[in-house]
């Protein structure tokens, strides 16, 4: 990625129209992008850098050092980040100045099945409930796939599927098609309202699949899960 201009492009802002671009290095040397996504039901909006952060912690990767574009919009949950994650924050002219390898979804060939998610599930990050989700959604550039993450503060962290839908979208997608999620330690998962509200706002049309074990699933229609969800179109009525 040659630009800063390259990741705002990938930023969801439709209601606000702010920018946000960070990359995480992880100690294994692969570059994680991330952008702001905004939501309707504006609280659920995730950062830039917790975007980045999280794609990062869900490959099972260890943020090593952080990167903004100079003179950067900061919002205010950086000192958080800066702080919890022990990272400072080097300014760069553009991404191309960050040594390292970009990191790209898996291409596959097939559906993801209940024991490759049970292994992504392996990297959820859950000190508070010792429960780790795993979600994959498929999308036109290949598998992304999420987990759970908990920080100290419980508001900042995110559940499995909103760290896939942030990582594809800071990926450069917004073609998610079915969404395939599990809690190895419960019978099924059904995603949690802000969730609902999230993958309303992404794909409303595609398909979530909630594996219950290697032989047993529901599949539903992402607008099924939330029937009368908040949308822009009530937000512009105001
Ligand atoms: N969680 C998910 O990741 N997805 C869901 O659909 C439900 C809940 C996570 C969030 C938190 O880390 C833990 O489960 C307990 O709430």
């Amino acid at each position: 990625m040659k630009s800063w201009e390259e990741l705002y492009d990938r930023n969801y802002s439709p209601y606000s129209g702010k920018k946000e671009a960070c990359l995480v290095r992880g100690e294994s040397g692969i570059i994680y992008p991330g952008v702001r996504v905004e939501n309707v039901s504006f609280p659920l909006t995730i950062h830039a850098v917790q975007a980045a952060l999280f794609m990062c912690i869900s490959q099972g990767d260890q943020p090593e050092s952080a990167f903004i574009p100079e003179q950067a919009y900061c919002n205010d949950t950086m000192p958080f980040w800066k702080k919890s994650c022990n990272l400072a924050f080097k300014e760069l002219s553009q991404p191309s100045e960050c040594e390292g390898i970009w990191f790209l979804p898996k291409q596959m060939s097939i559906e993801p099945d209940f024991k490759k998610l049970e292994e992504i599930s392996k990297k959820a990050l859950v000190p508070e409930s010792s429960f780790p989700v795993a979600a994959v959604i498929t999308s036109d550039i290949g598998m992304i796939d999420g987990v759970n993450i908990e920080v100290t503060d419980w508001q900042k962290g995110l559940c499995a599927e909103r760290v896939a839908i942030a990582s594809g979208i800071s990926l450069g997608t917004r073609l998610f098609k079915k969404i395939y999620i599990i809690a190895p330690k419960s019978d099924y998962v059904s995603p949690c309202g802000a969730c609902r509200q999230v993958l309303s706002e992404h794909m409303a049309d595609g398909k979530a699949i909630f594996m219950e074990n290697p032989s047993e699933s529901h599949t539903l229609i992402v607008r099924e899960l939330l029937p009368y969800h908040f949308s822009a179109h009530q937000l512009r009525n105001k």
